[in-house]
């Protein structure tokens, strides 16, 4: 286990206790994006690093018949994510990490990852995973902190202080797009939600490039 996922273990088992207050920002939050992912009736979603659970509760409260999956590294979250979604049919939380993701390739339709990625180690070889386990035409919505200005960096050393976030991965809009072309994605949006919050929407194509090319060659 790398050194930063052994921090977030550390940092959210903690704040796992605190969930009635701590994560009421996060359950707007939830609110907003669930709406945006907006799944059709019976698709498959996966949330990584799914904290308390709000947003799969949110995905099921807006439309039903969903199959929800969601994984986190911390244990702690793990447990209240599971009592906050016990009375959910077809929910399934998992312990893990999202750099190792233990799912068969072309699961999901949709994946989110909502304030979670600058804390995972490896930025490409989690947004890779997302890609392999995605359906072909399936969606990643991935909300992250980007550098942008001012209030952006404020937001970053108050993020050190009060969350003690040491050595989180954190890129400008341009390096979060080349990450998301260098993992396979294509057809990528970018939305600014706030001066510090990056909304990126990328799709995994219908045929990989190599399976494209190699049928162009045959032509
Ligand atoms: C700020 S919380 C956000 C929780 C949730 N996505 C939400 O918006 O309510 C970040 C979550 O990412 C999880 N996390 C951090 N690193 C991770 C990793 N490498 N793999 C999986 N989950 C991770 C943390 O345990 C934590 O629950």
């Amino acid at each position: 286990m790398q050194k930063l996922e052994e921090n977030s273990i550390k940092q959210f088992d903690f704040w796992a206790r605190f969930h009635q207050i701590f994560s009421i920002p996060f359950y707007f939050l939830s609110k907003e994006i669930a709406k945006i992912v907006n799944p059709t009736k019976g698709t498959s979603v996966l949330d990584i690093g799914c904290g308390w659970g709000l947003l799969l509760m949110e995905l099921h409260n807006l439309s039903r018949g969903l199959k929800l999956y969601g994984i986190d590294i911390s244990p702690n979250m793990v447990h209240v994510a599971k009592l906050k979604l016990a009375k959910i049919d077809d929910v399934e939380i998992l312990e893990g990490s999202a750099d190792n993701l233990p799912y068969k390739d072309n699961s999901f339709q949709y994946v989110t990852c909502i304030l979670s990625f600058h804390h995972h180690p490896d930025s490409l070889r989690s947004l890779r995973e997302m890609y392999r386990i995605l359906k072909p035409n399936g969606k990643v919505f991935l909300l992250d902190p980007f550098k942008s200005g001012l209030i952006a960096k404020i937001m970053m050393v108050v993020n050190n202080i009060v969350f003690q976030e040491k050595d989180i991965r954190v890129y400008t809009k341009e390096g979060i797009q080349k990450l998301f072309e260098e993992a396979g994605f294509v057809n990528i949006q970018q939305r600014v939600r706030n001066t510090y919050h990056l909304l990126t929407i990328g799709e995994k194509a219908r045929r990989s490039k190599l399976v494209a090319s190699k049928e162009e060659e045959l032509l």
